[in-house]
């Protein structure tokens, strides 16, 4: 087959592998798209592994085995045992409520190599209401204490808003009493399910400078003993993030049906064209499917990108956003301060983060929006 790109798009360094849409929590900043795929879709062991076979030949380094919840995949230890046997180091990206010490002990002798936990606050009361989840705080810090008893290497996932983004000092120490050599304060992306509610989850511009305060007072006094990754947010930034470090780029993500996707929300698209594992190799989908090739490089960018000395920086920004916020995903990036459009995403971000909203809260087994 002819490549529809030229010869020096890189290798793939990173998978997603979305195992499943399968979750026990409720949170209603989740980033998966709005209609789930059901449990009868999923790809199969096999399947999985031939992917994962695939990757490795393709050069991809590093597997994050995610969901949904991962560990509801009954097979995850065969995937696992399948990902490290091709030399391809895995990350369990768990909400870690309904996985014993037992299995992560079983998930360790496969070959697991890290553990990243989601926490939705740094006290019971906040975990337990974003997650929707009675117990979940106590269930996490459990989980904690088995990945800790391992020795494998934790990393806390604290996914911020306007109702946990004055704890961001607390989930800093929890990370440390946790013994997690990492924490990732990743600010809540508006797109797929979490659009719903980016009223109720929009911080106030004081609350992210002053959160930007505090990560850098913490980086400064833990350096050593705790690596801090935070982004500002970009509609509060004077630029858009590098979203998936460029559109193709680096990572592809395989869904629990077999679509792969250059990003997570890629499917809010229209008119792109997905390629699925059960019909293409991961190589041809990687270099040859329309999607992979849609915002490849800079020749799709809008001449105001294409002429910008940050074209291979930010890579023109995010393009679900441009299309969430523009409604055309080949615009500039309405994060970028240059956008016509940037004023009014500044607007919408200070309307919604006064706005008086309620969750909506996501549910797998009743998938219909529900009031909270
Ligand atoms: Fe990035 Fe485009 Fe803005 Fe330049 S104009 S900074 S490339 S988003
Ligand atoms: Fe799709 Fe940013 S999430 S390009």
């Amino acid at each position: 087959m002819t490549p529809l790109v030229s010869s020096n798009t890189p290798a793939p360094l990173g998978l997603l592998a979305e195992l499943t849409h399968r979750c026990p929590l409720q949170c209603p900043y989740c980033s998966n798209p709005v209609d789930l795929i059901r449990r009868s879709q999923e790809l199969d062991t096999q399947t999985w592994c031939r992917v994962f076979s695939e990757a490795a030949d393709l050069g991809v380094l590093q597997m994050h085995l995610s969901g949904g919840e991962p560990t509801a995949r009954k097979d995850l230890e065969e995937l696992v045992r399948h990902a490290s046997g091709v030399g391809i180091y895995t990350n369990l990206i768990t909400a870690g409520v309904n996985v014993s010490g037992e299995r992560l002990e079983v998930l360790a002798a496969a070959g697991l190599d890290h553990v990243q936990l989601s926490m939705q606050g740094a006290d019971p009361v906040t975990t337990d209401k974003i997650s929707g989840m009675a117990g979940a705080h106590l269930r996490k810090r459990n989980f904690a204490g088995e990945v800790h008893r391992l020795g494998l290497p934790l990393t806390l996932n604290a996914v911020i808003h306007r109702a946990n983004i004055h704890q961001i000092a607390d989930f800093i120490d929890l990370a440390l009493e946790l013994g997690a050599k990492r924490i990732e304060i990743a600010h809540a992306q508006y797109y797929a399910w979490a659009l719903k509610n980016r009223a109720a989850l929009m911080p106030r511009r004081e609350q992210v400078l002053e959160a930007q305060r505090v990560v850098e007072e913490a980086r400064a006094q833990l350096k050593g003993r705790l690596v801090i990754d935070s982004v500002v947010p970009d509609y509060y930034a004077r630029y858009p993030k590098p979203c998936m470090n460029g559109w193709g780029r680096q990572s592809l993500n395989v869904t629990p049906s077999g679509q792969v996707l250059p990003c997570h929300a890629a499917e809010t698209i229209p008119g792109l064209e997905f390629w699925n594992v059960q019909d293409h190799g991961l190589s041809d989908i990687w270099y040859h499917s329309p999607a992979f090739n849609a915002f490849r490089g800079t020749d799709w960018m809008p001449e105001l990108c294409r002429s910008c000395e940050r074209r291979e920086i930010d890579w023109g920004g995010c393009r679900c956003q441009a299309l969430a916020i523009a409604g055309d995903a080949s615009a500039t990036d309405p994060a970028c301060h240059k956008s016509p459009l940037h004023q009014q995403l500044l607007d919408m971000a200070e309307a919604d983060s006064e706005a008086e909203e309620s969750y909506v809260y996501r549910r797998y087994r009743n998938p219909a929006p529900v009031e909270s």
